[in-house]
């Protein structure tokens, strides 16, 4: 019977299907990584890996898995995983597209609302009992709607942001690899230069994959383009940005805030400069953390184990 490693704790409906068919073992905890030396253990005696993307997939964990068939990540993004490693031992790998756009996109929009609004501000205010009148700037943050939006990566989740920043008369702009000519059509979307876009938009959001290529892509010249009034959002991947450039950049004034999912190092300690910035809004890697799409994830990488282990086409491949 063909063996199966989970990295972490998840639905037991989508455990018991897989046990149908397979022999499935899993490292037991929801809140834990896998150890290294137990991960590199489990891929040398199985054949089907459900990884998360705090695991690192690379070269070493290849060379001793001999019987290893597939590798489902349950993310979208796959930088976790050595793509070229895996071609080369013959694994296939999965990601979870599509399930998880729109919840993304809400995040995505939330943060931007959330940073705009001082909303975190605005609760810790309450909270500790410093409401003692109404003032009429009172934790004043800055609109959204009418304002002018750029998006760096244009992906599924990008074009889903548009839309719901078409629904709250947002001016669109957008850089990425080619240009999507659907989004432009149905939400007004411009494409522009990467500095054209920083120059102009009020609020950056960052939905890039983490490649060679975006690794550092915002940083000190590009917070400079920025408008001193623009806040500075991030869904995609922590290392696409400079931390350092934009903890100097909001130190500076160049910026007036952030909004933040991903970080460099994840997870952060208590004690980064950017926890203690009353202009930061930051939130733990939760872009698809609803529970339905996070059962839709879970359940996507189940399925293309199990297509790859009974000889099937896996339904969402990740090509090189
Ligand atoms: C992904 O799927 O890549 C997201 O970052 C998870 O929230």
């Amino acid at each position: 019977m063909s063996k199966v490693f989970i990295t972490r704790k998840i639905d037991d409906a989508v455990i018991q299907e897989l046990k149908k068919n397979f022999d499935v073992e899993g490292w037991d905890s929801e809140d834990e990584a896998v150890p290294r030396d137990v991960l590199i253990k489990q891929a040398g005696e199985c054949h089907a890996l459900l990884t998360m993307l705090s695991d690192q997939v690379d070269e070493e964990l290849f060379s001793s898995a001999p019987h290893l068939k597939i590798v489902a990540n349950m993310a979208v993004g796959y930088d976790n995983i050595d793509i070229e490693a895996a071609d080369k031992a013959g694994v296939i790998v999965t990601n979870t597209p599509d399930v998880l756009t729109d919840t993304t996109a809400d995040l995505a929009f939330a943060l931007m609302l959330a940073t705009a609004r001082r909303i975190s501000e605005a609760a810790d205010y309450i909270k500790n009992g410093d409401w003692t009148s109404w003032s009429p700037y009172l934790l004043a943050g800055r609109d959204v709607h009418h304002k002018t939006l750029g998006i760096i990566g244009m992906g599924k989740i990008g074009q889903a942001v548009a839309k719901r920043a078409a629904g709250f008369d947002m001016n669109i702009l957008y850089h990425t690899r080619s240009r999507k000519l659907e989004a432009e059509e149905a939400y007004g979307a411009q494409y522009k230069s990467l500095s054209d876009l920083l120059e102009k938009a009020d609020f950056v959001l960052v939905l890039a994959p983490l490649t060679e290529e975006t690794r550092g892509m915002i940083g000190a010249e590009q917070f400079r383009l920025m408008k001193n009034s623009a806040i500075y959002l991030n869904v995609g991947r922590g290392p696409v940005t400079d931390e350092a450039a934009l903890i100097e950049a909001l130190q500076s004034g160049e910026i007036a805030g952030a909004g933040l999912d991903v970080f460099e190092q994840e997870p952060v300690s208590a004690d980064h400069p950017l926890l203690s910035m009353k202009n930061v809004v930051a939130v733990p890697h939760i872009g698809s953390a609803s529970t339905e799409t996070r059962f839709a994830m879970m359940k996507l990488a189940a399925d293309n184990i199990k297509a790859v282990l009974t000889d099937e086409k896996p339904l969402t491949r990740v090509s090189l």
